[in-house]
């Protein structure tokens, strides 16, 4: 953890969730942290705790928002981007619009920033993208979302390339974590999902957002890691599939 001592991280997606458990771990370390997401009370509330936190509001899905952001930030040695949106739907059924909105959300959306960013980046920093499990195991009505992850995951392996050696870039692949993603559901619902999923796998349960941020954190300072995706999923890449 000293790795982080002194050096300041920008996390895209700081104000809930995975996002929220780095910034939390960071500061633990006795690192800086930036946090940004579009809810600025959202963030404020999460950097109340937290000493010397800067609130840095950004919509990734705005060129504009993304630049003015860019232009606001500090230099940074880390930027972390878990902030994104998912559609869900059976292919024949689902919007092209739904999915083209969250291919901005969760794949255009992390490529700005990470281009708006680059000088803000000193020397032997580092991006984390996030991408998701379902980009190699895929789920019923959740084929757009694969692809997006797929996307990331691609992204990260040819900016590793380019970027090298100035900074390094890696991507989380999460399974299913619990976290503010599924707010939306009832809470029974959300629960029965979470005993299934977490049933079918080796982990024998899901995932909690600081078992994620971790993987974060070792991918900022391990300094020989790069054009890495690490899945924190519970085995579910291995797991065994249920019938139809
Ligand atoms: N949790 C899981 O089971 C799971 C599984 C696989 C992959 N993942 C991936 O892991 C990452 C983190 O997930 P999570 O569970 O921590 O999700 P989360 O709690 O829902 O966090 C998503 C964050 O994205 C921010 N956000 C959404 N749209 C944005 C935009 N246009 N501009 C800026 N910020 C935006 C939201 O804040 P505001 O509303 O304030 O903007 C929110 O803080 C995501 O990439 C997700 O796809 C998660």
């Amino acid at each position: 953890m000293d790795a982080l001592k002194g050096k300041t991280v920008a996390v895209v997606g700081g104000g809930s969730g995975i996002g929220e458990a780095i910034v939390r771990a960071v500061h633990a370390g006795g690192g800086r942290v930036v946090l940004s997401s579009r809810s600025r009370t959202r963030l404020e509330g999460v950097a109340s705790s937290l000493n010397g936190a800067t609130v840095l509001p950004v919509d990734m899905t705005e060129k504009a928002s993304v630049q003015r952001w860019a232009a606001e930030l500090p230099m940074i040695d880390h930027l972390v981007i878990s902030a994104s949106s998912a559609a869900h739907g059976a292919f024949a059924e689902l919007e092209e619009d739904a999915v083209r909105a969250m291919f901005d959300a969760k794949f255009f959306g992390p490529y700005r920033m990470a281009k708006e960013s680059l000088n803000k980046i000193n020397d032997g920093g580092s991006i984390t993208f996030f991408s998701g499990v379902l980009s190699r195991r895929p789920g019923m009505n959740c084929s757009g979302l694969g692809a997006v992850n797929g996307a990331v995951e691609s992204l990260c392996y040819g900016l590793a390339l380019e970027l090298g050696p100035r900074i390094r870039v890696n991507c989380v692949s999460p399974g299913m974590i619990r976290s503010e993603a599924y707010a939306g559901l009832e809470e029974q619902a959300r629960e029965d999902m979470y005993s299934a999923t977490g049933a079918s796998l080796p982990a024998g349960r899901v995932g909690e957002v600081e078992e994620a941020a971790s993987a974060a954190l070792y991918l900022m300072t391990n300094t020989y890691s790069t054009g890495v995706v690490l899945d924190v999923d519970g085995g579910h890449m291995i797991r065994q599939y249920a019938t139809r």
